[in-house]
């Protein structure tokens, strides 16, 4: 029997998370006035301990017992041979990845909220509002917040809300509370509706409904599932996991993949390899994978944008669309994001990650056949990884390279039947998003000195 699986105990789990900001310089956020944001700025929205994680230049941070303590209900995750898939590609390249769909969840996400909910938990927070796309940020901060004693209230993208109920119904068993966005209940929701009444929702928005119920209660704070550098940050134990099973596989990457809705996955498997890489260490391709229909890396502008709609966030550079720009309703709903982590825009800017874009379908199909290979059904956002890992693993074919390739697998698409119920009935179809919205979006992109 060939040996698929690559696992660490819970005494080897990282005692630390790195932080690439040791290793790269950064823009720093602006506020509406042009000048860089202070910490004392950031307070109203989220907890002083994230707020200095947000900032530090350390490169090593240690992870809180009471967060490894939660952690290790699953981690470490597996790395997994694709050994069927190789097969069934008949590619001399070695496909590895790295498994987070065992979370409770069934994606990364749980990794930064269950630290979100124990530093809020730290400084006497009571409540935390936050934003879902899929679903998996929302379960994974309803699961952190009832394991932490926290009130969680979550604004769900509308089109997700009414595709994925049963995410619904996770949340609620956590006791958290969904709310389908754009909502009436916040006035950045009800301007939304205003103008477009049958809004299908975006990230950009409900972040907006949730930053704003935050700014109102002094014991509520705001988590976002992505982006930030401490959400990355957080992440980073899946590429440190990855680095010690591939050392036990006596195996190094060629080429490290990830699909990239707001960065965290991506990030987390990467920034631990780029930072051996940038200290001196091998050289490896990273790619970062993107919905066609969404592509922020591929066509945005590197610029200083809001995070959300309604403009309540800090101005940070990234890659982007422009905030107002809503993409077309397709099934990864976790990719819908106007924006990109600024530390991966960076990263895309210095030509250290490739980034790449495909069409649904094409990852739907992917997705089916890394399936009935491998026994996984994966979640649509993670389809576009697989998407890459195939087309490098036919690369490799044809060029005849036995390289070593490492995806995520960032989440499975259990509650993701409605989307694959569409796909294998034929009724999915690759939708464009409107070139003359995107023209506009990124003319109203806010003029900033310098950016
Ligand atoms: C399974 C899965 N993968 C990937 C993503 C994209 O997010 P990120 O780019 O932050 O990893 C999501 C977002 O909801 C997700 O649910």
């Amino acid at each position: 029997m060939q040996k698929k699986k690559i696992v660490l105990t819970e005494d080897e789990m990282p005692r630390q998370w790195y932080n690439i900001l040791a290793d790269i310089k950064m823009n720093p956020p602006l506020g509406p006035d042009g000048n860089p944001v202070g910490p004392e700025q950031l307070a109203p929205v989220f907890p002083m301990n994230l707020i200095e994680q947000e900032v530090s230049s350390e490169r090593w941070i240690d992870i809180p017992d009471g967060v490894l303590d939660v952690l290790s209900i699953w981690r470490p995750a597996p790395l997994i041979r694709a050994y069927a898939l190789e097969k069934a590609l008949d590619t001399p390249a070695r496909i590895y990845y790295k498994y987070e769909g065992v979370s409770p969840a069934g994606s990364h996400k749980p990794n930064t909220a269950v630290a979100q909910a124990f530093y809020s938990k730290e400084e006497g927070v009571k409540r935390i509002t936050t934003e879902t796309g899929a679903g998996q940020w929302g379960s994974s901060l309803a699961l952190a917040g009832s394991l932490f004693g926290l009130e969680i209230e979550v604004f769900m993208v509308k089109i997700s809300y009414h595709q994925k109920p049963y995410r619904r119904a996770f949340m609620e068993a956590f006791g958290a509370t969904c709310i389908a966005s754009p909502s009436d209940q916040t006035e950045s929701g009800r301007a939304v509706l205003e103008t477009s009444p049958d809004s299908t929702g975006s990230l950009g928005i409900a972040i907006s409904e949730a930053v704003e119920r935050a700014l109102q209660r002094d014991d509520t704070k705001y988590a976002l599932g992505s982006v930030l550098n401490h959400v990355l940050l957080h992440q980073t134990v899946i590429g440190e996991e990855a680095i010690r099973q591939m050392e036990m596989a006596d195996d190094y990457p060629d080429v490290v993949i990830g699909c990239a809705g707001g960065g965290s996955n991506f990030g987390g498997l990467a920034f631990p390899f780029i930072g051996e890489k940038l200290r001196g260490g091998k050289d490896f391709r990273a790619i970062a994978v993107e919905p066609a229909n969404c592509p922020t890396l591929t066509k945005g502008k590197y610029a200083f944008d809001f995070g959300d709609t309604a403009s309540l966030t800090p101005l940070v550079k990234m890659h982007t669309l422009g905030a107002s720009f809503v993409p077309p309703g397709f099934h990864a709903g976790g990719l819908r994001y106007h924006g990109m982590a600024p530390l991966v825009s960076q990263l895309a800017d210095l030509g250290i990650i490739a980034p790449r874009a495909y069409p649904q379908l094409r990852c739907f199909e992917a997705g089916v056949q890394f399936a009935k290979a491998e026994g996984i059904v994966p979640a649509p956002e993670t389809n576009h990884a697989i998407a890459a890992t195939i087309d490098e693993a036919l690369r490799c074919k044809a060029e005849g390279r036995a390289e070593t390739i490492l995806f995520n697998l960032s989440g499975h698409g259990n509650f993701d039947m409605q989307a694959y119920t569409d796909y294998l009935a034929g009724k999915l179809y690759d939708q464009e998003y409107s070139e003359e919205d995107l023209a506009e979006a990124l003319d109203n992109l806010p003029q900033v000195a310098g950016g």
